[in-house]
């Protein structure tokens, strides 16, 4: 089946499914899910992946255990959804966004903990749908902020995948490229490979097919040689984490990429939806650094092709610094040369 619409994750008759995104592009296949260490394991495993889809997937992940939960007695309520939540907040540590979506579903138990079990669980359900659905509009918010900064006929490169799979719809980086082409404007992009678990190749190269955005697929190695070429107009990368400073954790190679970018003169933007910003680390050297498996470098699924004994290294983020971003786009609007005192002005509501 080919979706018109990619519903990354979905609530259907009391079950949370989500696309395996393990096996795309080759099988296209929803998996249910029924409690919160089953959404915990699908979040480890890498079906569902991306910064704003894995809050949503841990929110619903709370809201299962609670709807579980309804009828047992308040103690062990209490217990188990407890540790529901240290289950899911140790599900990957790097995206700030599993904590934030964690925090308002605490909130939400917090303000309901009076309450029958089963109205504290349907209030969590609330909410855990209010999360997805305010992710979609905000990614077309910022979309259209990020539009606005492409040129019709623009070369713009990414990496990773941040797009609708990796959010509940729409996508961040790739959100600015669909509404750029909702607004009438041709967009080419070049997607990164994405060495080693392949988001790049496997799963934006999918989505822009999908929609007839014109993709071109180039292995991570390729994108100092096209820039250099004259061949990229912008760079727009998505988030897991920003520090207070304005650093950006993504994913790894984006660093090598801003790099690149600021020796060709070629603009770095970054899509960023403000729970992806986290005021309470002060630089990227605090956020914590994802190690994977070594056999997702030595070799791929079941093919191996590095020696039996090798020393592998497998951070799945890096960090690039605030000063080679040029800058953040936001559902407020971009944040030109992003620094501590812009982005603590952004939560300011006064
Ligand atoms: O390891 P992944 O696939 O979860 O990493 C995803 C990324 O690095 C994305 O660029 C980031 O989460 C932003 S998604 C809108």
């Amino acid at each position: 089946m080919q979706p018109q619409n990619i519903e990354t994750l979905r609530w259907r008759n009391g079950e949370l499914e989500m696309i395996d995104q393990r096996i795309l592009p080759a099988k296209f296949e929803y998996i249910s899910y029924h409690s919160a260490t089953e959404v915990a394991t699908g979040i480890k495993s890498m079906v569902v992946r991306g910064a704003p889809a894995i809050g949503c997937a841990a929110a619903y992940g709370i809201a299962l255990e609670a709807l579980n939960l309804s009828t047992t007695p308040k103690e062990q309520f209490t217990l188990a959804l407890s540790q529901a939540f240290k289950i899911l907040q140790t599900s990957r540590p790097t995206a700030v966004n599993l904590s934030w979506a964690l925090q308002r579903m605490q909130s939400v138990w917090d303000d309901a903990d009076s309450y029958a079990n089963a109205e504290i669980a349907q209030r969590l359900l609330t909410e855990a749908h209010a999360i997805t659905a305010e992710d979609i509009s905000i990614n077309k918010t910022l979309g259209m902020h990020g539009a606005a900064l492409l040129a019709d006929g623009a070369r713009v490169l990414t990496h990773c995948n941040a797009g609708a799979l990796a959010t509940a719809g729409h996508g961040t980086a790739l959100g600015v490229f669909r509404s750029a082409v909702a607004m009438g404007k041709r967009i080419f992009v070049f997607a990164d490979e994405t060495r080693p678990f392949l988001q790049g190749a496997r799963l934006t190269a999918w989505e822009m097919l999908q929609e007839n955005i014109p993709v071109t697929l180039i292995t991570d190695n390729m994108a100092g040689y096209i820039m250099s070429r004259g061949e990229i107009d912008a760079v727009v990368v998505g988030t897991d984490r920003v520090a207070a400073n304005g650093d950006v954790a993504n994913k790894i190679g984006t660093y090598m990429v801003a790099v690149l970018a600021q020796h060709h003169n070629i603009p770095f933007y970054v899509a960023c939806p403000l729970s992806t910003i986290d005021l309470s680390m002060s630089n990227g050297a605090e956020i914590p650094i994802e190690e994977r498996a070594a056999t997702e470098v030595t070799g791929f699924n079941d093919c191996q092709w590095a020696p039996d004994g090798v020393a592998v290294r497998n951070p799945a983020f890096d960090i690039t610094p605030a000063q080679l971003v040029t800058g953040l786009i936001t559902e407020k609007g971009v944040i030109q040369q992003p620094n501590q005192e812009k982005l603590i002005k952004l939560f300011d509501n006064s």
